[in-house]
C-alpha cells in the first residue's frame, strides 16, 4: 500500500496513513502512534513535524518559492498592496473593488487606540526597546476591547482581527514617538495604511507631513514581504497560545515576544548592526572566517533559513527595493556596498554553498528601513506590525478547524527517577 507508512517497534508492525496536501511533501499521520505503541516521536525544533493543516501559505524551500493562497510573493510584491494582501490572507481570495474598498475602510476606522492606552506608554522607561512596549501594549488591548474576545463567536473574531491589524501601526508609531520624546500623532484616515504609519512615526503636530509616494510604496511592499510565512516560530507560538482558548490580543502578544529573538524577527536589527560592525569591504573576509569558525558563536545575520535552501524570494525583492528607495531619497549608504560584497563572497564560499546558506528577508531590509529613517530598534517592531495579519489569519484558521485541540507536546524525560525527599538538616 503506497499511501501508508510501516513502523516496526518492539516486535510489532503498525501502518500509518500518509496524507497528501495540494502540493509539497506528504505527511505521515501518527496521531494514533502513542495509543497504539506507547511511544512518542522525538523532534526537537520540529524539523520533521507538520503541526497543523493549513491553506494559507506554501513554501518550497529548495526552489525558493513562497505562495500566499497560491499567489507567488513576487507577483504580490509587484502588483498588490498590503491591504489587498491582508484581505487575501484572511479571506482566501483576492477582493473585488468593492470588497477591497470595504475592507480598507473598516481597517482605517479602527486605527485609533483607546485614549487611556496612552498612559500605558508613560509607564515605560524612555529607553525601552519598542518590542518591549509592543509586547506589553498589545497584550493590554484585551483589557480595553473585551467586547470582542469571545473566540467562539465569528463576529468577535473578525472584529478583533480588524482591530489588531488596524491598531498595530498606531502602537508601533507611538512606541517610536515615546522613545524620542515627541508627542503622539493621531491617525489620519485620509491616508493609506502605510502612509498613515509614516506620518504617525515621522510627522509632528507643528508641521504638515507630506508622505513620499516612493517611500510609501517601498514600505508597503516590505509589509507584504513580511505578511505571513506559514508555521514559523512566532506563528506557531500564536497557534499554541490560542489553542488553549486564550484571547487573540494575548496570543498576538505571545507572537511578538517570540518574534523578538535574533534567530527570528530580531535578525533584521542584528543584520544591520553586523554590516555596520564590518564597516568596509576589506573586513568582510575576517567576518566570513568568523562565521565559519565552530568555536566562534558569530553567525552571518540575515543568512540561512530553516526552510529556504535557496535564495529567499523575499530577499530578491528587498535588494531591488533598496535601489528604488536610495534613488527616491537621493541617498546612498556604504553598508549597502558591504552587504552586496558580503553576499557575493559568501555565495562563492564552499562553507555557505555546502550548507545552502543564502540571504534571507532580513539581510537587506535593515538597509532600506534605515534609509527611510527608522532606528534599528524599530526594525523588528515593523516586522511585527506586518506579520500581525499572518498571525491573525493563522489563528482564525486554527479556531475554525473542527480538528483543533490544545497543543500539548510530550518529552523524552532524562531527569531523576522517583526518590524520597531529604529534610534540610540531612542534606
Ligand atoms: N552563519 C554561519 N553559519 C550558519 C548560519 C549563519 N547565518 N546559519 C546556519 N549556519 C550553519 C550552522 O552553524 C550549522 O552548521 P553545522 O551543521 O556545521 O552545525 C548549519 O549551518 C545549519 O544551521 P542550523 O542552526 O542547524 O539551522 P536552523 O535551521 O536551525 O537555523 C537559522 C536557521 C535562520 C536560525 C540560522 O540559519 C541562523 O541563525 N541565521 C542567522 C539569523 C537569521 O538571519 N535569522 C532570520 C531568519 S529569516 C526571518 C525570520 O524567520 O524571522
Amino acid at each position: 500500500m503506497s499511501n501508508s507508512a510501516k513502523l516496526s517497534t518492539h516486535g510489532d508492525d503498525y501502518d500509518y496513513p500518509v496524507l497528501s496536501g495540494s502540493v509539497g511533501p506528504d505527511v505521515i499521520d501518527i496521531r494514533k502512534l502513542y495509543a497504539q505503541t506507547g511511544q512518542f516521536t522525538f523532534d526537537p525544533g520540529f524539523t520533521s513535524t507538520a503541526s497543523c493543516e493549513s491553506a494559507i501559505t506554501y513554501i518550497d524551500g529548495d526552489e525558493g518559492v513562497l505562495l500566499h493562497r497560491g499567489y507567488p510573493i513576487g507577483q504580490l510584491a509587484e502588483h498588490s498592496s498590503f491591504m489587498e494582501t491582508s484581505y487575501l490572507l484572511l479571506n482566501g481570495e483576492l477582493p473585488d473593488k468593492d470588497q477591497l474598498g470595504d475592507f480598507t475602510r473598516t481597517i482605517t476606522r479602527h486605527t485609533m487606540l483607546h485614549e487611556q492606552l496612552a498612559t500605558f506608554y508613560r509607564g515605560f522607561r524612555r529607553d525601552a526597546h519598542p518590542m518591549a512596549i509592543m509586547c506589553g501594549v498589545v497584550g493590554a488591548l484585551s483589557a480595553f476591547y473585551h467586547d470582542s474576545t469571545d473566540i467562539a463567536d465569528p463576529v468577535h473574531r473578525r472584529i478583533s482581527s480588524h482591530r489588531l491589524i488596524a491598531k498595530m501601526p498606531t502602537i508601533a508609531a507611538m512606541a517610536y514617538k515615546y522613545s524620542v520624546g515627541q508627542p503622539f500623532v493621531y491617525p489620519d484616515n485620509s491616508l493609506s495604511y502605510t502612509g498613515n504609519f509614516l506620518r504617525m512615526t515621522f510627522g509632528v503636530p507643528a508641521e504638515k507631513y507630506e508622505v513620499n509616494p516612493v517611500v510609501e510604496r517601498a514600505l508597503d511592499r516590505i509589509f507584504i514581504l513580511h505578511a505571513d510565512h506559514e508555521q514559523n516560530a512566532s506563528t506557531s507560538t500564536v497557534r499554541l497560545a490560542g489553542s488553549s482558548g486564550a484571547n487573540p490580543f494575548a496570543c498576538i502578544a505571545a507572537g511578538i515576544a517570540c518574534l523578538w529573538g535574533p534567530a527570528h524577527g530580531g535578525a533584521n536589527e542584528a543584520a544591520l548592526n553586523m554590516l555596520h560592525e564590518i564597516g568596509t569591504p576589506d573586513r568582510i573576509p575576517h567576518f566570513i572566517e568568523r562565521a565559519k569558525d565552530k568555536n566562534d558563536p558569530f553567525r552571518l545575520m540575515g543568512f540561512g533559513h530553516r526552510v529556504y535552501k535557496n535564495y529567499d524570494p523575499r530577499a530578491t525583492v528587498m535588494q531591488q527595493t533598496v535601489r528604488e528607495v536610495f534613488a527616491a531619497l537621493k541617498v546612498s549608504d556604504p553598508v549597502f556596498e558591504v552587504a552586496l560584497q558580503l553576499e557575493e563572497m559568501a555565495l562563492n564560499d564552499p562553507y555557505f554553498i555546502e550548507k545552502k546558506l543564502f540571504p534571507n528577508v532580513d539581510f537587506y531590509s535593515g538597509v532600506i528601513l534605515s534609509a527611510i529613517g527608522f532606528p534599528t530598534t524599530m526594525f523588528t517592531a515593523l516586522f511585527a506590525l506586518a506579520r500581525t495579519v499572518g498571525w491573525v489569519a493563522q489563528w482564525n484558521e486554527m479556531i475554525s478547524d473542527p480538528a483543533q485541540k490544545i497543543g500539548r507536546p510530550r518529552q523524552l524525560y532524562t531527569g531523576h527517577t522517583e526518590r524520597n525527599y531529604v529534610p534540610l538538616d540531612k542534606r
